[in-house]
C-alpha cells in the first residue's frame, strides 16, 4: 500500500492509440524483431500491442504494478526493480519504447547516473545506453527534457545518439487514459555507432560547404528527377506510385528566356 501511494504521481499510463502510434513509427523505420526494453513499464501497454518478433522485458518499480503486468503479459520478462537497480549490459537490447516516470527524483545509478539527472533524463540516457548501436529508442518524456534551461541531459543524449524525430503531443493527449493534461514529447533516437559523426554535425558541415561559394559542390544534389529523390529519400512503401513523369519533365526542360511582357532590365 505504502509503494502504491508513493508511485500514484507517476501511474499515469499511456493511451492505447499513442502506444499503438509509436510500435508503428520504429517499424517504419526499421524494427523488425528482437529484444526491447520498456523502462517503468506499468501494467503493459506498450508491451500489450507489440509485434511479433518482439521479446519484451519491462521494468516496474511499482510491486503491484508489476506483478499486473507479469499476469498479463506471461510471455514478457517483468523486472519489478528500480531501473536505477537494472543491471543489464550496454548494448544489449535492439529497441526500447515506453513513457517514463517524470519528475525532479534524482535516481542513484553509480554507472548510468554519475551526472545527477532529473529521473525522465536518467531513464532516456539509460535506455540509450542499453541499446545496442543503431537501435531506437522511442520515449514519451516530460517536455522539459527538451524545454530545460540547463542543457546537460540533451547534451549527454546527443553525445550518444541521434535524433530521429519528434513530436510535441497536445495537452488532452493523456486525458482520456490518464486523467492528466501534462505536456509530453516523444522522442526518437537512434544510438550512434561507434566513430559515426553527429547526423547534426554533418548537416552542420553539409551547410557551410554550400554556403562556402559558387566552386564548392552543393552536399546535396540538385533535384533533378522527382521518381528518383522520392524512392531515396523514403522507406520502402509498397502502395502502387501515382505518376509525377510530367513534373520531372519540366525539369528536364531547358531554361525560358524571360517573357517579353518582364522587360530586359541588363
Ligand atoms: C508514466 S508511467 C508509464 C507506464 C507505462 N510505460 C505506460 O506507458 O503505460 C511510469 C511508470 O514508471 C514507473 N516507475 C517510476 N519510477 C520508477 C523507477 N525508478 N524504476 C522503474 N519504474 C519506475 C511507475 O510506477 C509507472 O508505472
Amino acid at each position: 500500500m505504502t509503494a502504491a501511494s508513493r508511485n500514484t504521481l507517476n501511474a499515469h499510463y499511456t493511451d492505447a492509440r499513442i502506444a499503438q502510434a509509436v510500435w508503428s513509427a520504429v517499424r517504419a523505420l526499421g524494427f523488425g524483431g528482437g529484444r526491447v526494453l520498456e523502462p517503468g513499464c506499468g501494467s503493459g501497454n506498450f508491451i500489450a500491442f507489440a509485434p511479433a518478433g518482439a521479446q519484451l522485458v519491462g521494468v516496474e518499480l511499482d510491486p503491484v504494478t508489476a506483478g499486473i503486468a507479469a499476469a498479463l503479459h506471461p510471455a514478457a520478462q517483468i523486472l519489478p526493480e528500480s531501473f536505477a537497480d537494472t543491471r543489464d549490459a550496454d548494448g544489449s537490447y535492439d529497441l526500447a519504447v515506453g513513457n517514463v516516470p517524470f519528475g525532479r527524483v534524482v535516481p542513484h545509478d553509480r554507472r548510468h547516473n554519475p551526472g545527477g539527472h532529473s529521473i525522465h533524463n536518467h531513464f532516456i540516457i539509460k535506455s540509450l545506453r542499453l541499446v545496442r548501436p543503431g537501435g531506437l529508442v522511442a520515449l514519451l518524456t516530460s517536455r522539459y527534457t527538451m524545454d530545460a534551461r540547463n542543457p546537460a541531459a540533451r547534451r549527454e543524449i546527443a553525445s550518444l545518439a541521434d535524433l530521429v524525430g519528434a513530436v510535441r503531443l497536445p495537452s488532452g493527449a493523456h486525458q482520456r487514459a490518464a486523467g492528466t493534461t501534462v505536456v509530453t514529447d516523444l522522442l526518437i533516437l537512434r544510438r550512434r555507432e561507434p566513430g559515426r559523426e553527429p547526423d547534426a554535425r554533418k548537416a552542420a558541415q553539409a551547410d557551410s560547404a554550400g554556403a562556402a561559394g559558387p566552386d564548392v559542390p552543393p552536399a546535396v544534389p540538385p533535384v533533378t528527377s522527382l521518381t528518383q529523390r522520392r524512392l531515396a529519400a523514403l522507406p520502402p512503401d509498397t502502395r502502387p506510385l501515382p505518376s509525377v513523369a510530367a513534373y520531372d519533365q519540366l525539369l528536364r526542360l531547358p531554361p525560358r528566356a524571360s517573357s517579353p511582357s518582364q522587360g530586359d532590365r541588363s
